[in-house]
């Protein structure tokens, strides 16, 4: 009888790898919580019903005659509303992005009775330019890029026509498993927030806090850098 059970349940798991059931997508900012229900109202009384993340987990079990388990991990973060089989995770975070289903152990059957894709967003980012200094030739600021829980600050050099990140790309893993990557491309500071499934972006153009970069001088390449360090400050760099 075990091994029958394991060969269904192995059935229904190879079901929802192939999706052949309709996938509901959800979406849902990070920290508010979601709701997901059962689609079908077909229950008998000795049914066992198995709320299952990304197949493999268990978030709660409906045991005949027995009040909801909810598993070690989801403690204090599932609530149940009215609607039976029903639950309410709550405070969402990025690593909860992925498949929720229901799985319903009948007597003689075992199905699918919900799927729901969700994906959890991750929060928006700021670029803040913290201090900025700066002489007729040079011009260094210090940046710094922060969400919700996380933040890198890190330190720009400039000369009048290029701009260093000093140690380079910055990047930190939050601690809600998202990805923070604080980086250059040529005069613009770049700050992306991502994860798996979505991500968050904010942009700094340096020329707007440094006037020693102008829009012309910010195309060159090294090449001219060389041919026009020859050339003074006030003057603008006209073909
Ligand atoms: C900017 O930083 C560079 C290198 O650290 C330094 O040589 C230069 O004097 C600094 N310029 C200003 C205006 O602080
Ligand atoms: C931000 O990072 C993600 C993941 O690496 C990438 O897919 C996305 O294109 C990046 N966005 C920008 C604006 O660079
Ligand atoms: C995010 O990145 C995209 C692509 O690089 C850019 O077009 C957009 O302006 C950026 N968003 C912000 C808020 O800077
Ligand atoms: C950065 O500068 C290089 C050479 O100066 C240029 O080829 C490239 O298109 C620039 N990239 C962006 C994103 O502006
Ligand atoms: C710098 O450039 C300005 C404008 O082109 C010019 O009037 C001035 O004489 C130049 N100064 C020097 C020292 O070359």
């Amino acid at each position: 009888l075990l091994v029958y059970l394991e060969l269904v349940t192995l059935c229904v798991v190879f079901t929802v790898f192939t999706g052949s059931s309709a996938v509901t997508p959800v979406f849902v900012q990070k920290g508010k919580d979601v709701t997901l229900d059962v689609m079908t109202d077909g229950f008998h009384e000795d049914d066992i019903v198995l709320w299952r993340f990304n197949i493999n987990s268990i978030l709660v079990r409906y045991i005949p005659g027995k009040e909801p388990v909810v598993s070690d991990v989801y403690t204090g973060r599932v609530e149940f509303p009215q609607k039976k089989y029903s639950v309410t995770l709550k405070n969402l975070q990025e690593s909860d992005s992925g498949v929720y289903t229901a799985q319903l152990i009948g007597s003689a059957e075992v199905q699918i009775v919900a799927e729901h894709k969700v994906t959890v967003q991750v929060s928006p980012v700021k670029l803040t330019v913290d201090s900025v200094s700066s002489s007729s030739d040079s011009c260094n600021l210090t940046v710094t890029c922060s969400t919700q829980d996380s933040d890198i600050t890190s330190r720009v050099t400039c000369d009048t026509t290029t701009c260093h990140q000093e140690g380079g790309e910055r990047s930190k893993v939050t601690t809600s498993g998202a990805s923070l990557r604080l980086y250059l491309v040529n005069s613009t500071i770049n700050c992306n927030h991502s994860n798996q499934v979505s991500w968050t972006n904010d942009t700094n153009e340096i020329g707007q806090v440094c006037p020693q970069l102008t829009g012309k001088n910010q195309k060159q390449n090294n090449k001219l850098t060389a041919m026009l360090s020859g050339i003074n400050q006030t003057s603008s760099v006209s073909n």
